[in-house]
C-alpha cells in the first residue's frame, strides 16, 4: 500500500540509483510542488543539488527575502537570483496577455540557464511536475491549449541539453503535500495557495509597470494576511488581487482623487479546473477594503470578484 513514507524510501534509493553522483539543477518557486522535490532530491544527493531561485520582480510582497530565508534553513544548496530589472524592462509597454507570459517565461529560461552554466557539469534538471500537469501538458495539443499557455518553462530542458527528472510525476496534490509532511517540510510552506509561474504579471492587467507591482503586491499582501488572520486561508483554495487599468474618481478628504481599482479573488476548487467564488463574510471585505484603500498609496476603489469557472478563468489573463 501506497504511504507518504514508503514513496520517500523507495523514491531516495531509486534518485540515488538514477543519478549516481551526478550533479542536478532546479528551480524553486517558493510553491509546494517545487519544495517537495528541492528536499526530496537533498535527501537523496544532498549537495549535488543546487536549487536557484528567481526573482522575477512579480512575486509577492517580501516573498523572495522570506522564501529564500526558509530554504537555507531547510539545508538546501540554494541561489537567490535577482533579475527583477530584467524582467520589467522586457515587459515595459507590453499589454497583450499571451505576451507577457512568453516574455516572462523566455527571461526566466535565460536567468536560469545563465546560473545553472556557472555550475560545472550539470547532467539533470530536476522539475517539480506532478500528474495533474503531466495530463495538462497532453491537452496542451488540443483545442483548449489556445485559451492560455499555461506551461511557464517549456522548452527549458531543450535549451539546457540536460536529461530531465521529475520524481512526483506521478502524484496528486494532496499526495505531495503528505509527502512533504513526511519529509518534515511546515505545514506554513505545504498549505500555501497555488500561484502562477507569471506571478503578479498576469495580475497587472495591461503593462506591467514597478510601480503597479509595488501597488498589487501591497494589496495583495493586506488580503493573504488578512484571509490568515481571519482563519479564512486555509477554507479557500487560491485567493489573490488583481489590479485592473482602471481609474474611477473618489473622495479623500475635500479632495477628488482619480485613482486605480483592485478586484479581490478567492475561490474553491480541487484542481483549478474548474472552481466557485467563496462567499467570504461581508465583515471581512469591509474591512479589507478599508484597509487596502487606507493604506496603499494609489487606489481608491476595491471590488469583489463574484464569477465561477467555467466561464470565467481564476486569473484574469
Ligand atoms: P485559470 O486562470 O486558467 O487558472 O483558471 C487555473 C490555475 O492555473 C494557474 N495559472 C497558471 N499557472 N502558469 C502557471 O504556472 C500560468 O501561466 C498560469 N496561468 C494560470 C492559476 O493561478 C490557477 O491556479
Amino acid at each position: 500500500t501506497w504511504t507518504p513514507l514508503s514513496f520517500v524510501e523507495a523514491t531516495v534509493k531509486e534518485l540515488q540509483k538514477k543519478l549516481g553522483s551526478d550533479k542536478v539543477v532546479l528551480g524553486l518557486s517558493g510553491g509546494v510542488d517545487s519544495s517537495v522535490t528541492a528536499v526530496l532530491l537533498n535527501e537523496a544527493i544532498g549537495s549535488n543539488l543546487t536549487c536557484i531561485f528567481v526573482d522575477n520582480g512579480l512575486l509577492r510582497k517580501d516573498e523572495f527575502k522570506n522564501v529564500l530565508h526558509s530554504y537555507e534553513n531547510m539545508g538546501l544548496n540554494v541561489i537567490g537570483v535577482d533579475a527583477k530589472h530584467k524582467f520589467w524592462n522586457d515587459l515595459r509597454g507590453i499589454t497583450d496577455p499571451e505576451e507577457k507570459r512568453k516574455i516572462i517565461g523566455r527571461n526566466f529560461i535565460e536567468v536560469f540557464d545563465a546560473e545553472a552554466k556557472k555550475i560545472k557539469d550539470v547532467k539533470w534538471l530536476a522539475q517539480g511536475t506532478i500528474y495533474p500537469d503531466v495530463i495538462e501538458s497532453v491537452s496542451v495539443n488540443g483545442p483548449s491549449a489556445t485559451i492560455k499557455s499555461h506551461h511557464n518553462v517549456g522548452g527549458l530542458p531543450e535549451k539546457m541539453h540536460l536529461k530531465v527528472v521529475e520524481p512526483l510525476r506521478l502524484l496528486f496534490k494532496d499526495e505531495v503535500r503528505r509527502v512533504g509532511k513526511a519529509l518534515n517540510i511546515k505545514q506554513e510552506l505545504l498549505g500555501r495557495h497555488p500561484f502562477p509561474g507569471p506571478g503578479l504579471g498576469i495580475r497587472i492587467l495591461s503593462d506591467v509597470t514597478p510601480e503597479k507591482v509595488r501597488m498589487l503586491q501591497e494589496a495583495d499582501a493586506i488580503f493573504v494576511n488578512g484571509l490568515k488572520n481571519w482563519g479564512l486561508y486555509d477554507k479557500v483554495w487560491q485567493a489573490g488581487v488583481i489590479l485592473l487599468p482602471i481609474q474611477s474618481v473618489g473622495v479623500m478628504g475635500d479632495e477628488r482623487t482619480y485613482e486605480n481599482t483592485v478586484a479581490l479573488r478567492a475561490v474553491a476548487s480541487t484542481d483549478g479546473m474548474t472552481a466557485d467564488w467563496v462567499h467570504l463574510p461581508y465583515d471581512f471585505l469591509a474591512k479589507m477594503s478599508n484597509e487596502i484603500i487606507n493604506r496603499v498609496r494609489g487606489i481608491n476603489r476595491v471590488v469583489y470578484d463574484i464569477s465561477s469557472k467555467p466561464p470565467a478563468t481564476i486569473e484574469w489573463e
